[in-house]
């Protein structure tokens, strides 16, 4: 017996609902019973489910099935989620709503023998991306019906069509289509419909005109339904409208119309659509209006002062528009106000007189407004928020420090202000909710030895970031640090401070212990000794531009989150521990140039391997480059230069299909390029600069014929190359954009260039040992900014295809065997900004106009029978053009140039194109910018 019982003793809860409900049926025992082939066809749909804990997501859910029993004395209208027609018995409603069904659902579904439904719920269930089956159609009594989030897929069948008297119907959150039949066939046939919801389901089409006709509707949410087109006005003037969200459709565009008293709207959300123009003086009408988002649109001009009048406002938000002016004292009348967003609009400067009445504020967001003046003391009243953010304004003073009493705050944002005045860190560990603080450009102090052991416990995001001119975060992080969010920090940006290191950091290894951090920035500190080793849930580890020394430790390969690895511009040393190559698993970029690592690359890329970006450059590695670097299938960029690499070309990079950029410059390279196995090898590279190491043989044109992807120019792809890590955390997608930066060399100097555009196409095989001719099908690769041959031994004519690479910016031909006439066919070389063919054996005429009157002399030196501008020599007129004259002492006197000449040769940029395809050569520090949205839905 006692066994018996446990597992009833195991669910209070069921053993209660079972015994309220049979005491439910007692007391309404004069009802009817329910008919035998509906509790048939009730049972028989039970069995058609399993019970699957994860197949709804509310906290209450429950499987209201289990309850449901066969039997004499069952009757199945007391079943739970069951309702019965009082008079004549038959089930008219069925509420299966959370009850963790999941399983396919057809047409033959017992479900649809009971034909007297009217209500139909079955919402948060999981059905497995069953087709709304078309039997749905004979419910046709039905007049509710709720299927929203219960994994629906596919189009949605006409024939719930039929159900023409339904009032209401949500078939939100499911992968459902709604296009043929469309929105416009459910608006003509559903005509009574009072609710309608179908929040992401994949409509794609405009809004029909039609809908403005259904006068019962009261609700009406379209969210993410890929609308597009301009929205009918009308709809907005519906006599019973009372909410109308059609948000998140980008492409959806539309004007607020005028707005008439007694218009019934309660809430209106726009967001994140192409709604534009004014906010009609009459928006003042909408008296009953408590919730108005139309943040991240594209609205403009002023803020209508009639706003004021809306004194119901409950939650206002107007972020990110064109709004302008100054935002209206009238809303000083909105003190119900819990929910406020005026960020992101282009306000004229102004201070914060209009607010201070609202003390019920729990979010206030006034980022990027103009305010100006200090932190008014009003803001001490509104003691019940919870999120403030005052950042990128032009507020000055103190930061005042009653702002710690505003117990309630989770978010702090205060950042890239004009404040003054030091603020100690340690004042904000009263803000015990405290999730999110960024105080980035305010000049901190940290209280030295705190004994602060239980700060922060709730921290999740952390910006200490200081602008680089201004006062910084210096000396060491003390120990307390580490005690914040100690399980909930994931984002810590302290990037360009003066951080030498962590206090009492002495224990070895030293590691990080912050349980959830995803993304630590300490870019650009004065970091000293050994690098610290992240807690394992980092995905964004950046540290580059510090003093850190020693090895990189093998924990590091522990980690199974990381996405982003960049340790660049430090002075580790040591060899990378062989297991790195298993974190090219979960590494997108990895970013390690300007250290002083040695030895091997670790050998092993498996397939799978995800890595996008491998910046090892400017070490001293040697040995050959790992084979199995032809795992890595999505590998783009590949810097391998400045190294001790001694290998042969490597053909088999040549399999990587989305390789844009290799370089292998200024290593030990050796040999023949050779040919490509396949005319399939290297299709998307762009850039590639094997300069400066030992490879000889013939220049490899074989190559240059099959590299299709620098026969076409796409100088409209404005963008910069880079690669996107993401992260996700409960409330946040983070986005970290990383541009690459790549040395080249230009006239001779190297340069490191921060950012790339996309477009750029180079090829720089200069300072090697090649020889033989250049071959004319160097003329097919039409997309060549930059052509860099010098420094070889190459021989024979200037091939006149050159003068097919329209595009070409540099062109450096340099030192070496060239012989013959620099063809007339350059001229068509109108973006020529760097020419060089200097030390060759090039005879006969300059070709004369275009560019060529640009380039100065040094271009040309120590070919002694060149002649005409800009040389002294003249030529003779009628100089037969293929007849090679006798040396002329006189110009080989003056033009020889000296070995240092063409190496320091900086100007001459003519066109100045240069410049535009690379940019930012002057900064020494790349910024990376942390970008970061809030994709969550408030
Ligand atoms: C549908 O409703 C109508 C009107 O209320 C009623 O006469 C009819 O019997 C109902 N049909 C079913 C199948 O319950
Ligand atoms: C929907 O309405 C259209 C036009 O009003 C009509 O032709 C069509 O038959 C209706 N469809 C259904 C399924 O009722
Ligand atoms: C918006 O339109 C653009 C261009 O037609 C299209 O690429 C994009 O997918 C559309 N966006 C949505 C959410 O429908
Ligand atoms: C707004 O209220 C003011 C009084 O505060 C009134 O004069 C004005 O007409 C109202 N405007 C609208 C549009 O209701
Ligand atoms: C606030 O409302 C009151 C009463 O309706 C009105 O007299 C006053 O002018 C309003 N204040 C502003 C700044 O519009
Ligand atoms: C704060 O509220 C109190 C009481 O409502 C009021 O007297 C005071 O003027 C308010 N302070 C500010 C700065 O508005």
């Amino acid at each position: 017996m006692g066994l018996s019982m446990c597992p009833f003793m195991s669910n209070h809860l069921l053993l209660f609902l079972l015994i309220f409900h049979y005491l439910n049926s007692l007391s309404f025992s004069t009802q009817p019973l329910c008919k035998d082939f509906e509790s048939f066809a009730l049972l028989q749909f039970k069995q058609s489910f399993a019970i699957n804990g994860s197949a709804s997501g509310d906290p209450f859910a429950y499987p209201k099935i289990s309850s449901w029993k066969a039997g004499e004395r069952n009757d199945c209208c007391s079943w739970d989620g069951v309702l019965c027609d009082r008079v004549t018995g038959h089930v008219i409603g069925l509420d299966l709503s959370s009850s963790y069904l999941y399983g396919s659902i057809n047409s033959s579904s017992s479900l649809f023998h009971l034909v007297h439904l009217q209500k139909l719920n079955l919402a948060d269930n999981d059905f497995n991306y069953s087709q709304i089956p078309p039997s749905i159609g004979y419910l046709s009594n039905l007049t509710y019906l709720n299927l929203s989030m219960s994994n629906f897929g596919s189009q949605i069948p006409p024939e719930i069509f039929e159900l023409s008297k339904l009032a209401s119907l949500d078939l939100a959150f499911n992968p459902l289509k709604l296009q043929k039949p469309s929105l416009k066939s459910l608006v003509e046939n559903l005509t009574s419909l009072k609710l309608l919801y179908l929040m992401e389901v994949d409509i794609s089409s405009p809004v029909p005109h039609i809908l403005a006709n259904l006068s019962s509707l009261t609700n009406l949410d379209l969210e993410g339904c890929g609308l597009y087109g301009e929205f009918p006005t009308q709809i907005f003037k519906l006599p019973n409208l009372q909410v109308l969200f059609v948000g998140y459709n980008p492409n959806l565009t539309g004007y607020l119309p005028e707005f008439h008293t007694h218009s019934p709207l309660l809430s209106l959300m726009l967001k994140h659509t192409g709604f534009s123009g004014k906010l009609p003086d009459s928006i003042g009408n909408l008296k009953s209006l408590y919730k108005l988002d139309i943040g991240d649109c594209y609205f403009s001009d002023l803020i209508p002062t009639s706003l004021g009048n809306l004194t119901n406002l409950i939650d206002l938000r107007l972020s990110t528009n064109n709004f302008r002016g100054q935002i209206p004292f009238s809303l000083a009348n909105l003190t119900q106000l819990s929910h406020l967003d005026f960020s992101y609009n282009a306000f004229s400067p102004q201070t914060l007189t209009w607010l201070g009445k609202q003390t019920k504020l729990t979010f206030l967001n006034l980022q990027a407004v103009n305010l100006y003046g200090a932190i008014p003391s009003f803001l001490k009243n509104m003691t019940q928020l919870a999120k403030l953010s005052l950042a990128s304004n032009n507020l000055t003073g103190q930061i005042p420090s009653w702002l710690v009493n505003l117990t309630h705050l989770t978010t702090l944002f205060l950042d890239d202000n004009q404040f003054t005045g030091t603020v100690n860190f340690g004042l904000f560990h009263k803000l015990k909710n405290l999730t999110h603080l960024q105080l980035s450009e305010v000049h901190l102090s940290f209280p030295i030895n705190s004994t602060f052991e239980a700060s922060f416990p709730k921290l999740k995001l952390l910006g200490l970031t200081v602008d680089l001119h201004r006062n910084k975060i210096g000396g060491q992080i003390p120990k307390w640090i580490f005690n914040m969010g100690k399980e909930t920090l994931s984002f810590l940006d302290l990037r360009f401070n003066l951080i030498t290191g962590f206090e009492s950091f002495n224990n070895t290894p030293r590691v990080l212990r912050w349980g959830s951090l995803l993304s630590l920035g300490l870019d650009s500190n004065k970091l000293q000794g050994p690098l610290p080793i992240p807690p394992p849930s980092i995905a964004i580890y950046s540290l580059r531009y510090n003093t850190l020394i020693g090895e990189i430790s093998p924990l590091f390969c522990n980690l199974q989150s990381i996405e982003l690895l960049d340790l660049s511009h430090n002075n580790l040393s040591g060899m990378l521990p062989q297991c790195f190559s298993k974190l090219s698993e979960f590494l997108l970029i990895l970013d390690l140039h300007h250290n002083n690592l040695h030895g091997t690359l670790p050998a092993t890329y498996k397939e799978g391997c995800r890595l996008k970006v491998m910046d090892v450059s400017y070490n001293r590695l040697e040995g050959r480059v790992p084979r199995s670097l032809s795992n890595c299938k999505m590998l783009g960029i590949l810097l391998l230069g400045n190294n001790r690499f001694g290998d042969i070309f490597p053909p088999w990079l040549g399999k990587l299909p989305m390789l844009r950029a290799l370089s292998l410059r200024s290593n030990g390279f050796q040999g023949a390029i050779g040919k490509p196995e396949s005319i399939l090898e290297f299709p998307g590279l762009q850039i590639i600069d094997v300069s400066c190491n030992n490879f000889t043989g013939k220049l490899p044109s074989e190559y240059f014929q099959i590299w299709n992807s620098m026969k076409v120019s796409n100088a409209s792809n404005l963008t910069y190359m880079k690669v996107i890590a993401r992260t996700t955390s409960v409330e946040y997608n983070w986005e970290f954009p990383f541009d690459y930066s790549i040395v080249m060399t230009n006239k001779g100097i190297q340069t490191e260039y921060e950012k790339i555009q996309g477009f750029l196409i180079a090829i720089d095989l200069s300072s090697n040992r090649f020889e033989g001719e250049i071959s004319e099908v160097i003329g097919n690769l039409k997309g060549l900014h930059s052509l860099n041959l010098s420094n070889n031994i190459l021989s024979g004519c200037i091939p006149s295809s050159l003068g097919n690479l329209t595009g070409l910016e540099s062109l450096d031909l340099s030192q070496n065997k060239l012989s013959g006439e620099i063809p007339q066919q350059l001229l068509q070389l109108t973006f020529l900004g760097i020419f060089n063919v200097s030390n060759n054996h090039l005879i006969g005429p300059i070709p004369q106009g275009q560019q060529f009157s640009t380039f100065p002399n040094d271009s040309y030196l120590g070919n002694t029978e060149l002649c005409g501008i800009p040389l002294t020599k003249k030529c003779k007129i009628h100089e037969p053009l293929t007849q090679p004259q006798p040396n002329s002492k006189q110009d080989e006197v003056l033009n020889f140039p000296s070995k240092s000449d063409w190496v320091v040769i900086m100007m001459g940029y003519g066109s100045g194109l240069i410049i535009g395809f690379v940019i930012g050569q002057n900064l020494t520090i790349r910024k990376l910018e942390w970008v970061f949205k809030n994709l969550r839905r408030q």
